[in-house]
């Protein structure tokens, strides 16, 4: 008897005709083969295990280009051989049923030089006390590593940066991908230029919200002029604190956000709540705060994320203020997750020690429920 009647009723995001409301949410997981971002076989497998029918998965943070990386392990959407990795992961997808959209990402001063050829990570504004504060790490070929200085963009490279988001919708869009989300959350490049806790610029790009939400725009822009915007997604983490980032007034600014993105006719909003720091849940049991302040102010679909679980889930829904939920740790651990919270199975206990260990260990090998039972 199926008893979460809202998470598996089908609901239309944008373009995207979903058949259920559990999303898999997107998760970096450095299994890419190396050298190369390279989404290979095993990613594959790991994708073709967690797609289900009518089921929509957001990939884990794609390096639109080689300046864009930060994180060893992560894949890239910058050359002809990933394009042709992820052609073979979407077909699987494809195959079973599935949706799946590409996550677009630029990690700005969240990177180290060795994963970008030397070269200074470049942000909004210099801030040496992002890569001062121990809590800040990156993921470099040689492990953990406090993040490399930065400095602050000029305006033609900021425009520079556009151009490569329009390039890799490009590629997303060859590769047969059902969508775009474009990362702007978890404290990357452009949640660094939204929050004035990191962007102190005095140009058009800073200072007032319209001017720190420029980029954003302009990169949402590009990528519904490639996708439609009807397939094309953005993913916010309001009161977002992990990657030392802070705003003065997270309100105003996220609810500014939110009314902008009205124009562009989005699939959906990905709102990550605050109760969640990275992949850590800092305010246990507390309710979807940012999801329901901005479903006031965003027209369109809104698919909710962060220490969600089935009930809480089946609740957001239920009450109207998401339309589908995203799940990140739950599907690392359950690959039928949606048939899991469907008959009412118990959950697999994720295992956080092999987040970001780079084999199949801890990532093929989480059986499904009824691998358990035989
Ligand atoms: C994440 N998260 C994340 N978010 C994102 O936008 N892009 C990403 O690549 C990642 N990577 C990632 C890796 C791992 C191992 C974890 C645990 C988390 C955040 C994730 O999408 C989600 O918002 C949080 O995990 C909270 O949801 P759950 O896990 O409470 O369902």
């Amino acid at each position: 008897m199926e008893t979460r009647q809202a998470l598996f009723s089908p609901v239309r995001l944008g373009a995207i005709d979903l058949k259920h409301r559990v999303v898999m949410a997107p998760l970096t997981r450095s299994r890419s083969e190396q050298p190369g971002d390279l989404p290979g076989t095993l990613m594959r497998e790991y994708y073709t295990q967690r797609a289900s029918d009518g089921g929509l998965i957001v990939t884990e943070a794609t390096s639109i280009s080689s300046a864009a990386r930060g994180w060893y392990g992560a894949p890239g959407l910058f050359t002809e051989p990933q394009v042709e990795g992820w052609k073979s992961i979407v077909a699987a997808v494809h195959a079973k049923g599935g949706k799946i959209v590409s996550q677009l990402w630029h990690t700005g001063r969240s990177s180290h030089v060795s994963m970008r050829g030397g070269n200074t990570p470049g942000t909004a504004s210099l801030n040496p006390t992002y890569w001062q504060d121990k809590t800040n790490v990156v993921s470099t070929p040689t492990g953990w590593s406090p993040p490399s200085p930065h400095r602050a963009l000029t305006i033609t490279e900021v425009q520079e940066i556009v151009g490569e988001y329009r390039e890799a919708a490009l590629r997303a869009k060859a590769a047969g991908f059902d969508g775009a989300e474009i990362h702007s959350a978890n404290g990357y490049l452009l949640d660094q230029f939204l929050q004035d806790g990191s962007n102190h610029r005095t140009d058009e790009y800073g200072g007032s919200i319209p001017n720190r939400t420029r980029l954003l725009l302009e990169v949402t822009e590009t990528v519904a002029s490639v996708w439609g915007g009807n397939r094309t997604a953005v993913r916010l983490g309001p009161s977002g604190t992990f990657n030392g980032m802070s705003d003065s007034d997270p309100q105003s600014l996220f609810g500014y956000v939110a009314e902008q993105l009205n124009r562009f006719g989005l699939a959906y909003l990905h709102i990550i709540e605050p109760r969640v720091k990275g992949n850590v849940v800092v305010a246990e049991g507390q309710g979807p705060v940012a999801a329901v302040q901005l479903r006031k102010i965003f027209k369109g679909r809104i698919v909710a994320a962060g220490g969600f679980d089935a009930d809480t889930a089946e609740a957001v829904v239920r009450a109207g203020e998401a339309d589908a939920v995203a799940f990140g740790r739950h599907f690392i651990a359950n690959p039928d997750l949606p048939e899991r919270i469907r008959r009412g199975y118990p959950l697999a206990r994720y295992n956080r020690d092999t987040f970001y260990t780079f084999d199949a260990q801890g990532y093929t090998d989480y059986p499904t429920y009824s691998a358990t039972m035989n």
